[in-house]
Parts: C-alpha cells; structure tokens; sequence
C-alpha cells in the first residue's frame, strides 16, 4: 500500500509569514527519505497555501515518486495539469471557504464537467482519480465517466465515533470491494492519523493512502524540540564569542 504525503500544510504554514520557510518542496524530499511513495499538492483556485511555482518545483526535482495533482474540475487547472505533467491527478470539490476539502464531489450534479475534465487529461497520458464519498452509486458512476482510479474520502469515518464510526468503516469497506470489482483502482484518504490509519489500512485491496494533515501536525511535534535547541545553541555560541 502507497503513502502519498500531502505537504500542502508546509506552504500553509510558510504562507503565514509569505516568506521562503519552511518550503513545500524541501519537505517533500525529507518526506521521500521518510519513506513517502508519493507526494500530493493541492493547487488551490485562491493559491491559499501551494503556488504554481511549487507545483512546477515538486515536478521538476522529485524523481521515482508519484506527483499527484488535487485540483477543481476546471478549464485553468485543466491546462495547468497538462503543462506540468504530474503523474496523476485528483479531482476534488472546492469551494473558497471551506478549510479543507469538506465532502466527495457531487458526481451526479458534476457529471458532465468531471467527464470533459477526465477525457482531457487522461487523453494526454495522466491518469484521473476521482476524490468520491464511500457511496456504491458514486463508485459505479466514476467508473461510467471514465476515470482510473477512485479515492475514497475517509472523513466520515475518521471523525465518527463509536458504533458510527463502525458503521463508517463498513461503507468504507463496501465502496473499495465494490471499486475494485468494477475494474477502478481504489486510494482511500482524509483525515487518516497515527490513532484512525490502521484499520483503513488492513483493508484489502486499497491502493494507496494519501495523508497529510496529521504528518505535518506530527512533524512539528517531533521536530520542536530540536529546533528550540539549535536555536539555544546558537545564542549561547554568540555570547561565547
Ligand atoms: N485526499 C484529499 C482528496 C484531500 O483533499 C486531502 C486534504 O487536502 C487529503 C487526502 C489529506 O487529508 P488530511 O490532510 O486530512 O490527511
């Protein structure tokens, strides 16, 4: 099973001060060398966090990993996607508000725009997976618009609790047997953490994982330490001198 590490939070975080750190594309790396099979950035319509640049510096020096590509249905990405070339895309719901991606996308509603989307960029060799709500219609229906591979949103299930959260991973379940029998290659993610990721894991089949909030949220926890230190250390070297 694939980890495909969302870094998005990292450009987030540097956005905050619209400076150079800490930078998208150097975590990306230390996220390959971590052991992260992909690497997945979210092009934003408002550039909230990842900026082209960073999309185009992800492609140009992230090698052997897969790049995939979250973006809207729309005719800009679209011709961002097909300049850049990342190795897959996701299409994903995007409204300006929203703080993450709140929901699968509306496939009944979208249909024939997610179609025209999946026929131009997999008509230039870039396989589309669509980010869908674990619903058997919502399988059945992006296998009828086209696309190769589906990614089942987690979310509910992360953030479900108890028998609800049960029944959340049963739906889970029920959409990636249903995908992978109807010939769709089935990813799974949002909201997956150290606490939620094993059970979502142990299912079958499922191609790959693509996590981000919580590595990030992790990586300052287990990086904190060492960087108060350095910091320390440094201001002890220039009283010293
Ligand atoms: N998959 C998709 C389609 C997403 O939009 C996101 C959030 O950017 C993720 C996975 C990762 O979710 P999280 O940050 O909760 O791990």
């Amino acid at each position: 099973m694939l980890l495909g590490v969302n870094v998005d939070h990292v450009a987030t975080v540097r956005e905050a001060r619209q400076e150079g750190e800490p930078d998208p594309l150097t975590a990306a790396k230390m996220a390959i060398k971590g052991g992260a099979d992909g690497i997945t950035v979210h092009l934003r319509e408002d550039r909230r966090h990842i900026h082209d640049r960073d999309l185009q510096l992800v492609r140009r020096y992230i090698k052997n990993v897969e790049i995939n590509l979250e973006m809207a249905a729309t005719k800009e990405m679209i011709g961002i996607a097909l300049k850049v070339k990342p190795d897959m895309v996701t299409l994903v719901p995007e409204k300006r508000a929203e703080l993450t991606t709140e929901g699968g996308l509306d496939l009944k509603k979208s249909g024939g725009k997610i179609a025209r989307a999946i026929d131009a960029v997999q008509s230039k060799g870039i396989p589309v997976s669509l980010f869908i709500n674990p619903a058997i219609s919502d399988i059945d229906l992006s296998k009828k618009l086209g696309a190769t591979l589906v990614e089942i949103h987690t979310g509910l299930y992360a953030n479900a609790k108890g028998k609800k959260q049960t029944e959340a991973l049963t739906r889970v379940r029920k959409a990636v047997k249903r995908g992978i029998d109807c010939g769709l290659l089935v990813n799974a993610g949002h909201g997956l953490k150290f606490s939620n990721v094993k059970k979502i894991a142990a299912i079958m089949g499922i191609r790959g994982l693509y996590i981000g909030h919580s590595i990030i949220a992790n990586a300052i926890y287990l990086g904190i330490e060492d960087a108060t230190r350095q910091m320390k250390r440094l201001i002890h070297e220039a009283k010293g001198s």
